[in-house]
């Protein structure tokens, strides 16, 4: 008899869950850490909570994921005051076996962009419905300066995408996103270079120059690690 038919399914947030308690090993003592934002980062903060003592405190991504670390009691400082750092933990809304992502469906691309570009490691956490062979089921999130809204979406209509404002939303950083579809990305670290090229890009949530160097998999198994080698 399979294991399903016995025990009833673990749900997506015990997925997550077993993931987040997983990457505490990844958590270097008498360090910061950068942690990232969502429902997958905000188990991992739960999680750090238990051990906040090992660690020096974290820098946030997200205004949210600041407030959630100090309800904790977990120090929280900027990252010009502390980094570089040597790990950062954060979810993704789709990753490869290869490590590259697409982010930003909670809006916070570019503060998690910007907290992994300035660690050493980066360790993505998912559960087993975001490993994907090719990205692009998931629109593709754009940070945009306001003024440069309807320049920047002609020109990812240009590139093959059909970007649709994201209404109500501003970042913490006072910009609008464009959730970009219908683009298949074969190649990220092309895509991901020219979309950051276009004037009034703030960020693209293709994270793949700067991929993650080990993901964590939650499954019905287990979680599975993959190391990306370089
Ligand atoms: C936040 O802006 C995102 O990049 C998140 O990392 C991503 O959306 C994953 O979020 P969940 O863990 O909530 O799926």
């Amino acid at each position: 008899m399979r294991f399903s038919e016995t025990e009833p399914a673990m749900t997506q947030d015990e997925l997550k869950q077993a993931v987040a308690r997983d990457a505490i090993a990844h958590v270097v003592d008498d360090a910061w850490i950068g942690v990232g934002s969502g429902s997958t980062a905000n188990f991992f903060i739960d999680e750090l909570a238990k051990i906040r003592h090992r660690i020096k405190g974290a820098v946030a991504s997200s205004v949210k994921t600041a407030e959630r670390l100090k309800s904790h009691g977990i120090p929280v400082d900027e990252l010009n005051n502390v980094g570089p750092l040597p790990v950062y933990v954060d979810g993704a809304d789709e990753v490869t076996e290869h490590g590259a992502m697409i982010k930003g469906g909670g809006g916070a691309l570019t503060r998690e962009k910007i907290v992994a570009a300035a660690s050493r490691k980066f360790v993505c956490i998912v559960d087993g419905s975001k490993l994907v062979d090719v990205l692009g089921k998931f629109p593709l999130p754009v940070e945009v300066i306001p003024m440069a809204r309807s320049y920047v979406a002609r020109e990812l209509v240009r590139m093959g995408g059909q970007p649709e404002l994201r209404q109500g939303f501003t970042t913490d950083n006072g910009n609008v996103i464009l959730d970009v579809r219908n683009l298949k990305i074969l190649d990220p670290v092309k895509l991901e270079t020219e979309i950051n090229q276009l004037a009034g890009v703030v960020t693209v949530g293709l994270f793949a120059r700067r991929g993650a160097d080990t993901i964590l998999i939650g499954g019905e198994n287990g979680v599975r690690r993959i190391d990306v080698r370089r």
